[in-house]
């Protein structure tokens, strides 16, 4: 039985993939989460104690980091600050969690010689053309935009240095937009559905034509696992499932589904720096590791997650309006 450390375990895709381990392996999961504004506990309460035990703390604690690598087979590590806007308003915290944390886990990964997957984001490549027929792919030239994705972009190039430098067994992945249970009201869809389920109207950004290439986060996780066991060390894998959609689609989408007029939208000022397009070519991950998205339907994906952001108020409801908060400070 496999000791897993999940960095970031009470964040949205963290816990997402503790669920999936709980249901799919035998793991023992020890999840360590600083619990910041972005992480909830009762994502991950309701899963067997037998299986999954939380520790409240900093990756940048050298001392905490020690001693939990050394008791694990397999470090996975999600934990991130994660929101672009936040990056825009105050980048220093990304500095200390994305670089300086990353810094402390590998450094512990390798003094034990522990097997190490570090999760990160089709954002490092920067963004592509409306028409490019190009996609993303673990060839293209990292150009990130944004202060949270160049610490993202910094994290990865820790990892592949500690590979080459100093043997670390370690792989990275780099998967586009998730969507699902458990994420954050800051971010765009379960923005747009709890401002719906408020009687408020959803906010695009700009004119909305900005693409995003989404993927369920049961799909992200069956992806990391697959990596985990037949990945080969030193490699990246970029994550995606042919999920293109601009804003305007999506917002529609969701509109559609929670019974209002498609047209029910405002359009709020643009973040700085907007990336245009995000899509990634998955073929290596498909090819070398016969991976499969099984998430294929976007539209009963946003039905699926409408319905569980309805039945799960209570576990949203306590952030929203100081989200609201925020963005209204911000004209968005
Ligand atoms: P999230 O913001 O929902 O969760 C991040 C979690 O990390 C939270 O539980 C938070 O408490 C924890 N955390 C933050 N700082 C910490 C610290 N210093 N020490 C310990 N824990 C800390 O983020 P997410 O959307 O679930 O993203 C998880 C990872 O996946 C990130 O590395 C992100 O870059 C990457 N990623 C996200 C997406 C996406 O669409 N959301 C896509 C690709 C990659
Ligand atoms: O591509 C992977 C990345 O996806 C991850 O690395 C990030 O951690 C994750 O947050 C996400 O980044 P984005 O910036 O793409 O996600 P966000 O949900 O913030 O926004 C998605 C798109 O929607 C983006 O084009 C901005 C737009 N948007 C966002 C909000 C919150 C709006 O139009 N209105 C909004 O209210």
């Amino acid at each position: 039985m496999q000791k897993i450390l999940v960095t970031g375990g009470a964040g949205f895709i963290g816990s997402n993939f503790v669920h999936y381990l709980v249901a799919n392996t035998d793991a023992n999961v020890t999840v360590l989460d600083k619990l910041t504004y972005a992480g909830n506990p009762e994502s991950i309460s309701t899963l067997p104690e037998d299986r999954v035990s939380l520790v409240k703390g900093d990756i940048a604690d050298a001392a905490l980091v020690d001693g939990l690598v050394a008791e694990s087979d397999v470090v996975v590590h999600y934990a991130a600050e994660s929101h672009n806007d936040n990056s825009l308003h105050d980048p220093r915290p990304f500095l200390d969690t994305n670089i300086i944390g990353t810094y402390t886990l590998i450094e512990a990964a390798r003094k034990h010689d522990t097997r190490f997957h570090h999760i990160s984001t089709d954002e490092v490549y920067g963004d592509l053309e409306l028409d490019d027929p190009e996609r993303f792919t673990e060839q293209t030239p990292y150009n990130p935009s944004s202060p949270y994705s160049s610490t993202k972009a910094g994290s990865d190039l820790l990892v592949r240095a500690w590979v080459r430098s100093f043997g670390l067994r370690a792989t990275i992945s780099n998967c586009s937009n998730n969507y699902g249970p458990y994420q954050h009201v800051e971010k765009f869809i379960p923005r747009q559905i709890t401002n719906v389920i408020d009687g408020v109207r959803p906010k695009l950004y700009g004119k909305g034509e900005n693409v995003r290439d989404w993927i369920h986060a049961n799909d992200h996780s069956s992806a990391v696992l697959a990596i985990i066991d037949k990945g080969r060390i030193g490699e990246t894998y970029l994550i995606g499932a042919d999920g293109e959609k601009n804003n305007k689609e999506v917002v529609e989408l969701i509109l559609e589904h929670m019974g209002q007029s498609s047209d029910a939208y405002d359009h709020v000022i643009d973040r700085p720096g907007h990336d245009l397009r995000y899509a990634i070519d998955s073929t290596k991950l498909r090819e070398e590791l016969g991976w499969q998205p099984s998430f294929s339907n976007f539209h009963a994906g946003i039905e699926d997650t409408i319905k569980w952001y309805r039945d799960n108020e209570s576990w949203w409801r306590p952030q929203k309006a100081a989200t609201e908060a925020r963005y209204k400070e911000q004209g968005q």
